[in-house]
Formats: C-alpha cells, structure tokens, sequence
C-alpha cells in the first residue's frame, strides 16, 4: 500500500509508523487516520511482529485534528459520519503500542499519544488539549483518559485553559512513562519497544489486556479477571520455557505458543 501521510517501516520484530505531514505539524485528517489503522491492521495480522511504535517529528508528534479539514462541518455531518469512530479503533489494538512523542502533542495528537499503552517523551515534548480555544471540546476521549491518567484537577485545568504543558510536568503528572533527551528518544524507544517485542507475545498482549481492565471494572472484578489469565498461561509453551529457562539459569526461547 502507497501511504501518502505516514511512513511505515518494520524494524526487526517492532512495526513504526511514522507520522508524516510536516508542512500541518501532522495534522490529523481523516486519510492520515485511516492510513494509521491500515499500518496496524497488517502489523495485527503478522506474527512476527511483538510490539508497535507510534512517532511524528522533532517539531510535532501531532498538533491536533485538521482543524481546517473540520471548520465547515455542520452538526449533522458531524453526529452521522460519527469520524472519531475510527480513531477509537487505534485504542483498541491488541499488540503492544508505544507513543514516541517529541515537540507538540496537542488535541488529537495528545489523544492519540493516550491511545497508545505508554508514552515515552523527548525533554522538548508538549502536551494539552487545547480545544477550548476553538470554541470545541476534545472529542477523541482526551477528556476521559487524560483525567483516568492525570486526575481531575490537571485534566480540567489543561482542558479549561488550553494551556500546554511540558514534559516535566507530564511526568510528574503521571501522564508520560519516562522522559529522554530529544537526541535520544528513537534509540530509547526502539529498545523498550524491542524488549517488548522479544517476550511471549500471549504475555504480552494479556498483560495489555488485563492492565486496560482496570479501567473498566472494579478492583474485585479486575483481580478476578487477571487470576484467570494468569492461570491460563499455564497451558502454554511459554510459560514452561520461561521458568525453565530461569532456573537453568539461560535465556527462554520463547514460540508465542
Ligand atoms: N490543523 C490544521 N492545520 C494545523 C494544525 C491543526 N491542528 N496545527 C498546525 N497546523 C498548520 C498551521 O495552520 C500551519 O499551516 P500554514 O503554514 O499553511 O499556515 C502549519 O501547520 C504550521 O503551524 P503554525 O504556523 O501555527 O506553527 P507554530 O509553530 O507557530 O505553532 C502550534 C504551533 C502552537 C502547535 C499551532 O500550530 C497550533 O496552535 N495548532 C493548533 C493546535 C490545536 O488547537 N489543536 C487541537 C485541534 S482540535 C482537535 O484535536 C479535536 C479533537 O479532540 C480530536
């Protein structure tokens, strides 16, 4: 497949999708989106690969929604075309996705960014949904996840003002996993991405899966829900393999079966 908004690329067992209109700070239009769920529709698909990463530029990960693609939509268009029904589909991938996220993650882009399982930030990262400022308010679940990942307080100061805010104070806030210097966000993240990507890919999809539950159910339900995946690892090859190879104190070879 020709992509005209992004670049995809297979490094090793890590999928990466590369964000990729420079001239809008990747503006997020309906084809960059929809050409985001076909890269991942075929990483979803190859065995062979354990984990994805998620990038845009030095300057932006994503500024946002194409504010100029929405600007004459009626309500009606709006309601019916239901657009954001294919954004929800990036959050509800079942292999691992890592957000790369250097200089603007603003609006959809920082929606996009808490879509994915964690965020690793260059130090020159911003984030906010500034969505206030057009007379909008995020519609691509920021006002939900960002308050399940910062809590109240930040998420309604951030999307009552519009303001940004930087890395630092992303990471404090719990927002983003850990925080590298710009030079090095590729490097850092290829080699999460690649730790990942060498586990037993049913470990690692159940621990995405399992972790997402807590969102949803209640600690009793999700404790439940974790002992029964837990235990059906024990039907794998893996989990032989990985025990094994502890006490014989080797590497595991693992067969994602
Ligand atoms: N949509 C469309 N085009 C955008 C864009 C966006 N979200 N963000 C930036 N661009 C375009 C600009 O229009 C500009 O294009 P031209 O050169 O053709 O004028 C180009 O990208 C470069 O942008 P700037 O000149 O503005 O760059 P800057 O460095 O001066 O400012 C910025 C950077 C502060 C990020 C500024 O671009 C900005 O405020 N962008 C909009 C941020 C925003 O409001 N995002 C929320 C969008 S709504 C949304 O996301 C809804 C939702 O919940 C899904």
């Amino acid at each position: 497949m020709a992509y005209e908004t992004i670049l995809v690329e297979t490094k090793g067992k890590v999928g990466l999708v590369t964000l990729n209109r420079p001239q809008a700070l990747n503006a997020l239009n309906g084809q960059l989106i929809a050409e985001i769920n076909t890269a991942l529709d075929g990483f979803e698909r190859d065995p062979a690969i354990g984990c994805i990463v998620l990038t845009g530029s030095e300057k932006a990960f994503a500024a946002g929604a194409d504010i100029k693609e929405m600007q004459d939509r009626t309500y009606p268009e709006t309601y019916l075309d239901d657009k954001f029904a294919d954004w929800d589909r990036i959050g509800q991938r079942r292999k691992p996705i890592v957000a790369a996220v250097a200089g603007f993650a603003l609006g959809g882009g920082c929606e996009l960014a808490m879509m994915c399982d964690f965020i690793i930030a260059a130090d020159n990262a911003k984030f906010g949904q500034p969505e206030i400022n057009l007379g909008v308010i995020p519609g691509a679940g920021g006002t939900q996840r960002l308050t399940r990942a910062v809590g109240k307080s930040k998420a309604m100061d951030l999307c009552l003002t519009g303001r940004m805010m930087d890395a630092a104070e992303a990471e404090r806030a719990g927002l983003v996993a850990r925080i590298v210097p710009l030079a090095d966000l590729m490097t850092e993240v290829m080699k999460a991405a690649d730790a990942i990507a060498a586990k037993s890919l049913p470990s690692a999809l159940m621990v995405k899966e399992t972790v997402n539950r807590a969102f949803e159910v209640t600690l009793a339900e999700g404790v439940r829900f974790e002992r029964r995946l837990f235990s059906s690892l024990f039907a794998t090859h893996d989990q032989k393999e990985g025990m094994a190879a502890f006490a014989e104190k080797r590497k595991p070879a693992f067969k994602n079966s």
